[in-house]
């Protein structure tokens, strides 16, 4: 049972996931990740903030249990509906009679949609900045609209200075016995913070930046996320770095990703990342497209301030994992980045790095260097290579 009282009446009731391997079905968990949900006990009524993933229900209602410490739990407030919290929604109203659902209008309507409770009389609708008193301590729910899905919304406990927050600033990463940071080592999971960012939240940093804005002014001793340690000595870091993720701010450093069929466009690759080292630059990631993880590059390409994409043509087009990479980047809306790219074909000059463009134009990223190979590398596309790389270094602004 993983319970833990985390401030006075507060309690941690959520769950580990080491079993599924792809979260969303896309995204690795290769140390697992944790669904996080709380119990709040107020001297009249306990409420349950939000709940998890369906294949681990059974361990869950266990731990809301033991949390509620044999008291009815009259509420369930559920900031988001994504099912790896909304999951076990249906098993909680059976569990629990006579518990009402609090939510706002949109997430009324997704229950109904996903879980078919149709009942009116089983949910309290709240709108922004209501209140709900649960006897010396309250609940105030803030819409957080697209924080990761419309109906989002954060729930914050005023008398102990506490936000229970979504998926904002959560990560991958399953608990390793300690729930609150100052219980553990957290270093680990920050290069997690990055990867959830910007693989699940990162196309709504507009919306992260204004729940920023809106929620900026509370005074918070905690940070109760659905995903990963509940932040408390590490909240300005957290904080920070959402901020900094949010507003596509960048880190010293280049991401190239290339695809390469035979090793010629690999080449290349492997010229400029030479090159840009010789001229002193510290974060170099080198992805080839086709092995590495989509994951992993797009983090990287969220983090560093040069982004170099290289791909061969195929069948006049961009080859086709170094395209689905680039369409992740379009639909996270990634900007700001030092942008260069290179390309290499057989017989039909000019495909790729045209495609490359369209892009760049729509990205509103230009390209500030471009080389085309023609089938495999000479000194002169090795001296072309040289020269992207030192027009990227140059316009780095972040040494
Ligand atoms: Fe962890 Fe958007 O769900």
């Amino acid at each position: 049972m993983n319970i833990k009282e985390i401030t006075q009446g507060i309690y941690y009731a959520g769950v580990n996931d080491r079993v599924t391997q792809l979260f969303e079905g896309l995204w690795p968990l290769p140390f697992g990740v944790s669904y996080n949900s709380y119990i709040v006990r107020g001297a009249d009524k306990v409420a349950l903030i939000d709940t998890v993933r369906i294949d681990e229900v059974r361990e869950f209602l266990a731990n809301v249990d033991g949390a509620a410490s044999d008291r009815k739990v009259d509420y369930l407030v559920v900031n988001h509906m994504e099912p790896d919290h909304s999951g076990s929604i249906p098993e909680v109203v059976r569990a629990f009679p006579g518990i009402k659902i609090i939510g706002n209008a949109q997430t009324v309507g997704m229950i109904k949609g996903f879980y078919h409770l149709d009942d009116d009389d089983l949910y309290i609708v709240v709108k922004d900045g209501d209140t709900i008193d649960l006897g010396g301590i309250s609940l105030q729910f803030f819409l957080t609209p697209m924080v990761h899905w419309p109906e989002t919304m954060m729930t914050y406990v005023a008398e102990r200075k506490t936000l229970f927050s979504g998926d904002a600033f959560g990560c991958f990463g399953a608990l390793n016995g300690g729930v609150v940071d100052s219980e553990m080592d957290t270093d680990r999971y920050f290069p997690e913070m990055y990867r959830y960012y910007s693989n699940i939240v990162g196309k709504y940093g507009r919306f992260v930046q204004k729940a920023l804005e809106k929620l900026g002014a509370l005074p918070m001793e905690y940070i109760c996320s659905t995903h990963g340690p509940v932040w408390h000595e590490r909240i300005n870091e957290v904080v920070d770095l959402t901020a900094h993720l949010s507003a596509y701010k960048s880190e010293p450093g280049v991401t190239i990703v290339y695809g390469s069929m035979y090793g010629n466009t690999a080449e290349v690759a492997e010229e400029i990342a030479r090159e840009l080292c010789a001229r002193g630059v510290r974060n170099i990631r080198v992805h080839n497209a086709s092995v590495a993880s989509m994951s992993e590059m797009i983090s990287d390409a969220y983090r560093y301030e040069g982004l170099i994409v290289g791909s061969a043509t195929y069948s006049m087009r961009m080859f086709p994992p170094v395209e689905q990479f680039m369409n992740a980047m379009e639909t996270r809306e990634v900007k700001g980045k030092v942008f260069a790219a290179f390309g290499s074909f057989t017989w039909a000059q000019g495909a790729v790095l045209k495609a490359i463009e369209g892009y760049s134009e729509r990205m509103k990223m230009p390209i500030v260097a471009s080389l085309a190979m023609k089938q495999s590398i000479d000194e002169q596309t090795r001296q072309a290579a040289r020269e992207l790389a030192d027009k990227v270094a140059d316009s780095l602004t972040l040494k």
